[in-house]
């Protein structure tokens, strides 16, 4: 299959359709196996996961998801087992990065497979789960945890009033820099000219046609005063900050501040290429601060909160991995007390300590043991704060690739700016009318 084109069932209504009738006669055949009632239809008719059932759990639990890059899904599922007793939990990789775990996931549901009990998903995904009907309603427990999490970190889960994950932990891009040879970046324009000063002082950054340039372009989009759709969700992408970006980020590449080898890059290889020591400067998430003081580097480099566009101001855009159960789950109430136990705020100090990943839980920030381990955490709990969330649809999958297709094609050299800019609007309006 070919990734860059992500097979959604809502490319057009037809097929959309015809999940919709396939997931309400898998879900019928469910309900009916337990006893239960009319054929459910997409969100509207999910059954909901039952908070209590957590307590009297046995058996095994499957966890589904992206390369853990971090550790953070295989040791947490290693700590549940051995706190748990009567549950085994075991983490499962189904892709090297968010796009292709999409699509392993996406095929699994529309096969209505019960391999696995629980998916790790990307905040960007949950409305279109979530219509589809692959989930079990989790507001009951989402509710019951709400005061003690990030407000943005609950909205990242909601789909029609409905909350269908519980958040697990938050993300937002920083940047890794050399102290001994470049500077804190305040602004992208100094970034940029500083890592053109001498060979070794490039940035890396994640290029590669998938979800994280798109993540990429957006943060210099969002904080130069540009969006993809405004508060009534219409295309406002064709501006002149998308020109002015577009036109930033591919110069960067000619005059040699970035290196060209990121249009080859997501996280883990733009990781690798910093941890040579041959770069100044690295646009990465949090897990990455772990993972380099494990390096040579570990004496030499700073974090730093992304930097502002010159004459706007600094803004990030929101990540973050959520815990999904399946509607195909055979061990609905092992996937309860998984999600009971990573959602702790005990568990959520550990996110951070032994992971350095951002806590959805709010206290975890100013907890003394973890700001030991994780010195920036107030940093890093402001720049998650301050993070703008991507647009938030049915058909996100289909935006994304419209913007990453096309940032592509004019960083690359294949397409001009004005060009981009057209096909990118056209392609999301289009996008928007599919669903
Ligand atoms: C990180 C983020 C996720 C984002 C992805 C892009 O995993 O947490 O939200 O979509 O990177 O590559």
């Amino acid at each position: 299959m070919d990734l860059n084109r992500p097979a959604s069932p809502l490319q057009n209504k037809a097929t959309n359709r015809k999940a919709l009738a396939a997931t309400a006669i898998a879900t019928a055949l469910l309900l009916s196996a337990c006893g239960g009632g009319a054929a459910p239809q997409g969100a509207e008719q999910a059954a909901a996961a039952d908070p209590a059932s957590g307590a009297n759990a046995s058996g095994a639990v499957n966890i589904c998801g992206v390369k853990d890059a971090s550790g953070i899904y295989k040791g947490t599922a290693e700590a549940f087992t051995k706190a748990n007793g009567k549950v085994t939990a075991k983490y499962t990789e189904i892709g090297a990065t968010t796009d292709e775990a999409r699509t392993q996931i996406v095929q699994r549901l529309e096969g209505k497979s019960t391999e696995c009990d629980l998916f790790l998903t990307d905040v960007i995904w949950t409305s279109e789960f979530a219509s589809q009907g692959w989930l079990l309603d989790q507001t009951k427990l989402v509710e019951a945890n709400k005061d003690r999490l990030i407000p943005s970190t609950v909205e990242t889960t909601k789909y029609q009033d409905k909350y269908w994950a519980s958040p697990f932990f938050t993300n937002a891009g920083l940047i890794y820099y050399q102290k001994d040879k470049v500077a804190k970046p305040e602004t992208w324009q100094q970034l940029y000219a500083e890592a053109a000063k001498a060979p070794g002082d490039g940035y890396v950054y994640q290029g590669k046609q998938y979800e994280g340039l798109t993540v990429n372009f957006l943060e210099m989009l969002y904080s130069a005063g540009g969006e993809v759709l405004n508060d009534q969700g219409e295309v406002k992408i064709d501006s002149k900050e998308t020109r002015e970006v577009l036109n930033f980020m591919s110069d960067g590449l000619k005059n040699g501040s970035a290196d060209r080898a990121v249009l080859t890059y997501n996280e883990d290889p733009a990781r690798l290429a910093y941890e040579s020591g041959d770069f100044g400067y690295q646009r990465n998430w949090p897990h990455v601060y772990r993972l380099l003081n494990a390096t040579p580097l570990a004496s030499s480099f700073g974090v730093a909160p992304l930097p502002a566009w010159e004459g706007g101001k600094a803004s990030g855009v929101l990540g973050g991995w959520n815990l999904a159960i399946s509607a195909h789950s055979t061990n609905q109430a092992g996937a309860v007390a998984f999600i009971d136990f990573a959602t702790t705020p005990e568990w959520q100090k550990h996110v951070a300590m032994d992971y350095s990943q951002a806590p959805v839980n709010e206290a975890a920030y100013s907890d003394a043991a973890v700001l030991q381990k994780m010195p920036f955490a107030t940093e890093l709990l402001a720049s998650v704060k301050g993070a703008k969330p991507r647009p938030i649809s049915p058909v996100y999958p289909q935006i994304s690739q419209a913007i990453y297709k096309n940032v592509y094609a004019v960083l690359s050299g294949t397409t001009s700016t004005e060009d981009a800019v057209k096909k990118m609007a056209d392609e999301i309006t289009t996008a928007k009318a599919s669903f």
